[in-house]
């Protein structure tokens, strides 16, 4: 079938207004074609916007008709180039953004079953509009989606208590690669009924199908949340903490996020309307971001609070401390935190790492990883920061001060990723936490994973997509 057929029957399916190609002068396709990170800008043979399940199911069946590949694209958040077409102009984008409905909230099963182009904020939103907390949290909220956070098994700042998007889930509705729809959206807790293919789909990163629906956890709102910004003399200490927050808040403990000061300085850098705390402090390596969800009540929740930061400053893994006094004030303490990765990125290209290491073991691979970057690439800038709570670094790289970023990034990114991926080997760490393996960590994928775990995913995706047009190249080579 040529392009040119295709593309007519795809605006018989979606409606004209829904089909974007580069013949349409009018047609802006950039926001589709370019990633968040600026890695890599793709060409599309078009970009698709479907309204609802039967017409992505349409829609998918004429592609596979005419043999034409599909990238499923939610927000376009994603960190590691999966939802951006690649430049051989032939690849249909599926933008999920049109449907975008919470289709329903049953209290009584704390569910809430939603369209996948829905925004991670207005999914939160909606929730607590009913009553309900859903507590899938992390900057990108406003944009990304939740199909892309079940395609990538996003994390976020609440995994300490409430887990990945994959723990939060309890059904799909998922079209095949061949177009047919599986409506898995039950909503049952428990359903031992052969091969969970929930989460076989939660994390492929649109490579076995496009997730059109799911049913997601809700939890009850708590009655008091309470942020602290602590200033702490070592990661070893901050990993103190951690081990203190578990005992005296037990559950309670729903965030606990980890900030290098050289992180922290990029923010007042390049948001110097943002006022972190302990900048001035020479003896202040790290910061941290906790917080405590409580479910009897503000006092309550102060009480435990409060004593634990005590027993942590008399035990010295914590050298100060600030406990917001507000909501107002605890968001500001989490927006500095969430503006980390914006901070970064505006002070250039860089070399990101979302890796998973023992939480016992992190100041140790920090160390050693460090010594060894400095040594080999003098004067690289180490952008430490991440989920501490769930052991999830970004050992971010940086190029050093005054140098050309572009040119270090093509010189330099293999050397400094085997530094790192090595060590996270030897650590039995993992190489990519949250943010998936896309096109721009796949090889590296091939190369630290078991031959045995590559193969039983390669015979996965040959049963369920032997013609590769799903999201082909991302995550495994395949042909
Ligand atoms: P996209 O970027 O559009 O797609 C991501 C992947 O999912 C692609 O492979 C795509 O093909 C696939 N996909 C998208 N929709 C579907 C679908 N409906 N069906 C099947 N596959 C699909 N990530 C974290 O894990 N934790 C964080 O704390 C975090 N913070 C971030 C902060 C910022 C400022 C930014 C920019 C990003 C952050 N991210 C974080 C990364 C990103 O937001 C997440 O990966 C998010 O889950 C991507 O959602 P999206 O809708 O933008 O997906
Ligand atoms: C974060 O934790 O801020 C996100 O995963 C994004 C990032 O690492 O840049
Ligand atoms: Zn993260």
């Amino acid at each position: 079938m040529s392009n040119t057929l295709l593309i007519a029957q795809l605006r018989s399916i979606v409606g004209s207004t829904n089909v974007l190609t580069h013949d349409d002068p009018a047609a802006d396709l950039r926001a589709y074609e370019q990633d968040w990170r600026k890695r890599e800008h793709g060409a599309s043979l078009a970009v698709v916007r479907p309204a609802n399940t039967p017409e992505v199911a349409a829609v998918v069946k004429a592609c596979a008709a005419a043999g034409a590949s599909i990238v499923p694209q939610g927000g376009n958040t994603g960190m590691v180039v999966g939802s951006t077409p690649d430049a051989s102009g032939t690849q249909v984008v599926l933008s999920l953004q049109r449907m975008n409905q919470v289709r329903t909230i049953d209290g009584a099963n704390l569910t809430a079953t939603v369209d996948a182009g829905c925004v991670l904020q207005a999914i939160q939103e909606a929730c607590e509009t009913a009553g309900f907390l859903f507590p899938l949290s992390m900057a990108s909220e406003g944009s990304c989606t939740i199909g892309g956070n079940l395609g990538t098994n996003a994390g976020g700042t609440q995994v300490v208590r409430y887990g990945n998007t994959r723990e939060l889930c309890l059904g799909l509705e998922v079209v095949t690669p061949q177009g047919e729809i599986w409506d898995g959206l039950s909503g049952l807790r428990k359903d031992n009924t052969g091969y969970d293919l929930r989460h076989l789909m939660i994390g492929s990163e649109g490579t076995l199908g496009v997730i059109t629906g799911a049913i997601m956890k809700l939890y009850p709102l708590p009655a008091a949340q309470l942020t602290a910004f602590a200033a702490v003399p070592s990661l070893e200490a901050a990993v103190q903490l951690l081990g203190l927050a578990h005992q005296h808040l037990s559950a309670g403990l729903t965030g606990f996020e980890v900030m290098g000061q050289f992180a922290l300085s990029l923010v007042t850098k390049h948001f110097p309307q943002l006022r972190v705390p302990f900048q001035d402090r020479a003896d202040t390596p790290y910061c941290v971001v906790l917080e405590n969800s409580d479910q009897e009540s503000e006092t309550h929740a102060r009480e435990r609070f409060e004593r634990l930061l005590e027993v942590a400053l008399e035990q010295g893994c914590v050298q100060d401390a600030v406990v917001a006094e507000s909501i107002t004030q605890a968001r500001a303490l989490w927006h500095i935190r969430e503006s980390i990765p914006l901070a970064q990125a505006q002070e250039g290209l860089n070399i990101k790492h979302d890796i998973s290491i023992a939480v016992s073991r992190i100041p140790e691979f920090v160390r050693l990883a460090d010594a060894q970057l400095q040594a080999a690439f003098p004067g690289v800038r180490l952008v430490n920061y991440g989920h501490l709570g769930d052991g999830n670094l970004h050992y971010n790289v940086q190029a050093p001060a005054g140098s050309d970023a572009e040119a270090f990034l093509r010189d330099d990114e293999k050397g400094v990723n085997t530094i790192v991926y090595d060590m996270v080997d030897q650590f039995r760490g993992s190489i990519s936490a949250e943010h998936g393996v896309g096109s721009l960590k796949r090889e590296k994928l091939e190369q630290h994973k078991s031959p045995v775990a590559l193969g039983m995913m390669r015979a996965i995706k040959q049963a369920l997509d032997p013609k590769n047009t799903m999201n082909p190249g991302r995550v495994l080579s395949f042909k």
